[in-house]
């Protein structure tokens, strides 16, 4: 006899009780989101010392004084400072461009270069993936690059690290789920957000991402897909690439068909490891997986070469032995693969993240000014790195 589904009255229904479990989660987390940052109170990213201003355009703070004081940069503030948004810094690029009358400090693509894309990859939970795609995309975009940020992760911590919470903000077929699922796909540059940093668009996540992972192997069993799976993503990307010179692409922590399709669009692939020896084992099965996988895709035509790819190391404690051995050991091992630089740990970070904000957005008065430069510091140091294999792949210096 067939046990009896029915319920007894001491039991619960797990469905109903998940459902109403999530129903009152998401409402809480929605107030308590609305407390941290008010309706009124927009996201922004903050202002730049003239030092950090002058990095970001890429000339000397000397020259930036000069070009503020006749009448290009902002206001001084009553104290004489100056501080640069985003916008002045994109001002000052053009003014400068003027002057000189070739294209230099907007750093925009010239004829010939190439569309970059950079897929944010391991399938290691937690190994820094966000955090990397979402501080890699900010500088890019304040470096003054047309930067487009897509978010992979049904988790969709990307999302609203930049302001849009998947269960509110983000409709159905709002994700770019909208434009590679198999029937009635929309137009990708419909789904595409602006967001409060100058030259950053964002195509959100939420979970409706997962429907991807679903329907691929329907699509694959009925053979009714024009486009492999593998190739939906890069294709979708073709349509707007005249829009960008950079795309992040933060993969969720699954090696499924999303990732992917990830990898065949990018044309560069970022590998985040936190040092330590499980993290490291199951980099090593998530290679092995990979590479596998890819064979498969490479008989059905799909992508496999790059122009770059690096492993980057992440949440980084120097002082920590195990974790140096752990580096060093990699660096025997990968040699140059390996970024030179390390994201270190930080609690300006991890306290960022908690608030859904990044390095970029933060004061830097809320926090011990060493603890914040330093972190700063790394930051800026991976993404010049990251910076200059794009260059180079454009054949820049
Ligand atoms: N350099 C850092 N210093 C301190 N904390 C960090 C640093 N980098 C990341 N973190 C924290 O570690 C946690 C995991 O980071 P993150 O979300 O970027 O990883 P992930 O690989 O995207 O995770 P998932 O696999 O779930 O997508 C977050 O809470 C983040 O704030
Ligand atoms: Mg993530």
């Amino acid at each position: 006899m067939q046990p009896s589904l029915a319920l007894q009255d001491d039991q619960e229904h797990l469905p109903s009780l998940l459902a109403t479990d999530a129903k009152e989660l998401s409402y809480q987390l929605q107030q308590h989101q609305a407390k941290i940052f008010p309706p009124l109170s927009q996201k922004t990213i903050r202002t730049f010392s003239p030092a950090e201003a002058a990095a970001f355009i890429g000339i000397g703070e000397g020259y930036l004084r000069q070009v503020a004081a006749d009448g290009h940069g902002p206001d001084p503030l009553a104290n004489g400072r100056r501080l640069y948004s985003a916008t002045d810094m994109d001002r000052i690029r053009r003014v400068l461009d003027e002057r000189n009358g070739t294209p230099k400090y907007v750093p925009a693509r010239r004829p010939g270069e190439k569309l970059q894309i950079v897929s944010v990859m391991n399938f290691k939970g937690g190994s820094g993936k966000t955090t990397t795609a979402a501080h890699l995309a900010q500088f890019m975009a304040l470096r003054g690059y047309r930067v487009l940020a897509v978010d992979l992760d049904p988790q969709a911590s990307l999302s609203a690290l930049f302001g849009h919470q998947p269960e509110f903000d983000v409709g159905e077929g709002e994700t770019i789920y909208g434009a590679i699922r198999y029937e009635d796909p929309r137009a990708i540059a419909d789904i595409v957000r602006a967001t409060y940093t100058p030259n950053l668009h964002l195509i959100p996540g939420n979970l409706e991402l997962m429907e991807f992972e679903h329907e691929t192997p329907k699509a694959m069993s009925s053979g009714t897909a024009e486009t492999m799976f593998f190739a939906r993503i890069g294709e979708v990307l073709t349509e707007i690439e005249s829009l960008y010179d950079i795309v992040v692409i933060d993969c969720p922590p699954q090696l499924g068909f999303l990732t992917m399709s990830a990898l065949c669009a990018a044309t560069s692939v970022l590998i985040t490891v936190h040092p330590q020896m499980l993290d490291v084992m199951s980099m090593s099965q998530f290679l092995t997986m990979t590479s596998e996988l890819m064979s498969v895709v490479e008989k059905a035509g799909g992508r496999t070469s790059y122009d770059w790819m690096r492993y980057l190391v992440t949440r980084f404690e120097p002082n920590d032995g195990p974790q140096s051995q752990m580096t060093g050991f990699m660096r025997a091992i990968f040699g140059n693969r390996m970024l030179h630089n390390a994201m270190v740990k930080s609690t300006a970070v991890a306290d960022a993240g908690v608030t859904k904000q990044t390095l970029y957005e933060v004061e830097r008065s809320q926090f011990t000014r060493g603890t914040y430069d330093r972190a700063l510091d790394s930051l800026n140091l991976v993404n010049g790195e990251i910076e200059a294999h794009i260059r180079s792949t454009w054949g820049r210096k």
